[in-house]
Parts: structure tokens; C-alpha cells; sequence
């Protein structure tokens, strides 16, 4: 399918009418100029500075670990290259769960520095005082909900949540009431696709799916990931488009080959 490079710079609202016709939202994460650059160029809908940066570009374990400096770092270089896609910026561990005013000052540093569209938050009823302190000062909130990575050590492991009846039936009640707080969309992660299409059907605003089957109405994946930059990560959720793993770990093979047989430069490349 082509995508209408034309479009103007994509809104909250713009997300929302491709809800309301049936369009498929596209999303996938970036942290950088080059890369962000690239995946505005391609038609992206929503570009994700996600805290998975924390794992992919910064190599910790977990989420955790990720700063609201750092965030702001990585999402003023990605906004720098995002010329049309909405830009959303996760709010990291530590930045929002003590009170809703430590939430508001974090998500007006992340929009005051980065020049980011919006943020995003883990969580449920748990943090509606935060998410709603927040959208009233004007700022659009992306909620997250089911596998919410900054709760791994709560959960032990990042297999399928909601699977059992209490907790699909909470993420369903937090869902409306993230919409009903004003969230412009939510992320579900890793829940059965079941469960994802009763909750896309259940709220008004868009559902963006990772892990959560065909029926949501948009997809989020890490571009590390989709891109097969992270070696031997291959969840069943995820469709590979490329192994950059193995390519680029080829070039780079023949690059220090070619230093090591003295054949670059050569004499066209000199000056
Ligand atoms: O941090 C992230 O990349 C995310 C996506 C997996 C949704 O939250």
C-alpha cells in the first residue's frame, strides 16, 4: 500500500479519524536522529521514543534503569528528525509514581526540552491522578496497560498477561477509565488477542497493539527488533523484516578485512 507523504504533521486527532474510517495506525520506536529519520521517511504514523532504549541502545536488563534526562536526550533527537509522525515519548520508571505532581513537572520537562507531541504511562486507576494532572495541562497521554515492562519485577516475567478472568476484567476497567480520564490512545502489550479486540471494541479511542493480535487498530513494535538487530530475540509476536544483525556484521566483517589486507583505501580513495 502507498502512504500519502503529503499528509501534514499526523495529530491526536489525526490517529483518531483513522480509528473512526477503519485505517490502521502504524507505530514503531526510535531514539535517534538517523534512525527517526528513516522511519518518518517510510510513513510512519507514530514514532515511539520508547524506554526500551534502556535495553536496546543502553544494553541494561530492564526498562528500569532509563533517566528523564536521558529520555529527553534521546527524544529531542528524534523529534529533530520527525517531520510528519506524531512523537511519543514513554515517561520513564521513577518519573510519575510518586505523586501526580512530580508526573506533571516530568511530562513538561519531556515536552519543555524534547518538543515532543506527547507522552506515554504505564499503569491503570493507579495513576489516574497523575495521567489526568497531566492531560490538563494540555498534554496528550498515551496509556499503556497489560504487559507494562516497568512492572517486570512485579510480575516475575514477561510472559502473556490477562489471561485469567481478574486481571482481563481489571485491564478492561482501566481501559475506559483511561478514556474517560481523556488518554488519546492506548499501548497493549502481550495480552491474548481475544481480550485486545474486546477492549478495542469496548473504547472509542485507538487500542495499539504489541503482542495483542490482528484486531487492535494500530501495531507497535521496537524498531531493534522488527529491524532483526537484536540478535536471537525472536518472540512469536514479532515479524522480522530484515537481519540487519547479520548484514551489517558482514560489512563490518569486510571493512576490518579490507584494512587488515591494506586494500582500503586505495588510490581512489586518497586525496
Ligand atoms: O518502550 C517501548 O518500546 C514500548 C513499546 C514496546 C510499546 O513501550
Amino acid at each position: 500500500m502507498s502512504v500519502n507523504k503529503e499528509v501534514k504533521r499526523i495529530t491526536t486527532h489525526t490517529v483518531q479519524e483513522m480509528k473512526n474510517r477503519g485505517e490502521k495506525i502504524a507505530m514503531l520506536t526510535a531514539y535517534d536522529y538517523s534512525m527517526a529519520a528513516v522511519v518518518d521517511d517510510s510513513g510512519m504514523d507514530i514514532i515511539l521514543v520508547g524506554d526500551s532504549a534502556s535495553n536496546v541502545m543502553a544494553g541494561h536488563e530492564t526498562t528500569l534503569p532509563i533517566t528523564l534526562d536521558q529520555m529527553i536526550y534521546h527524544a529531542s533527537s528524534v523529534v529533530r528528525a520527525a517531520k510528519r509522525a506524531l512523537v511519543v515519548v514513554d515517561l520513564p520508571f521513577g518519573s510519575y509514581q510518586g505523586n501526580s505532581k512530580e508526573a506533571l513537572n516530568s511530562a513538561i520537562r519531556i515536552m519543555k526540552e524534547s518538543g515532543a507531541h506527547g507522552v506515554k504511562m504505564e499503569g491503570g486507576v493507579e495513576i489516574a491522578e497523575s495521567v489526568s494532572r497531566i492531560l490538563t495541562a494540555g498534554i496528550p497521554v498515551m496509556g499503556h496497560l497489560g504487559l507494562t515492562p516497568q512492572s517486570i519485577y512485579k510480575f516475575g516475567t514477561y510472559t502473556v498477561r490477562a489471561k485469567q478472568d481478574a486481571e482481563a476484567q481489571k485491564l478492561k476497567e482501566d481501559a475506559l477509565k483511561l478514556q474517560e480520564l481523556g488518554c488519546f490512545a492506548i499501548v497493549v502489550e502481550k495480552i491474548p488477542a481475544k481480550l485486545a479486540k474486546e477492549v478495542t471494541e469496548s473504547v472509542q479511542i485507538p487500542i495499539i497493539g504489541i503482542g495483542a493480535g490482528q484486531h487492535c487498530d494500530g501495531q507497535v513494535l521496537v524498531i531493534h527488533d522488527m529491524l532483526g538487530i537484536n540478535k536471537g530475540f525472536k518472540p512469536r509476536f514479532l515479524r522480522q523484516y530484515a537481519n540487519l544483525y547479520e548484514q551489517m556484521n558482514g560489512a563490518i566483517k569486510n571493512y576490518v578485512g579490507d584494512i587488515k589486507s591494506k586494500s582500503f583505501p586505495n588510490e581512489n580513495e586518497q586525496y
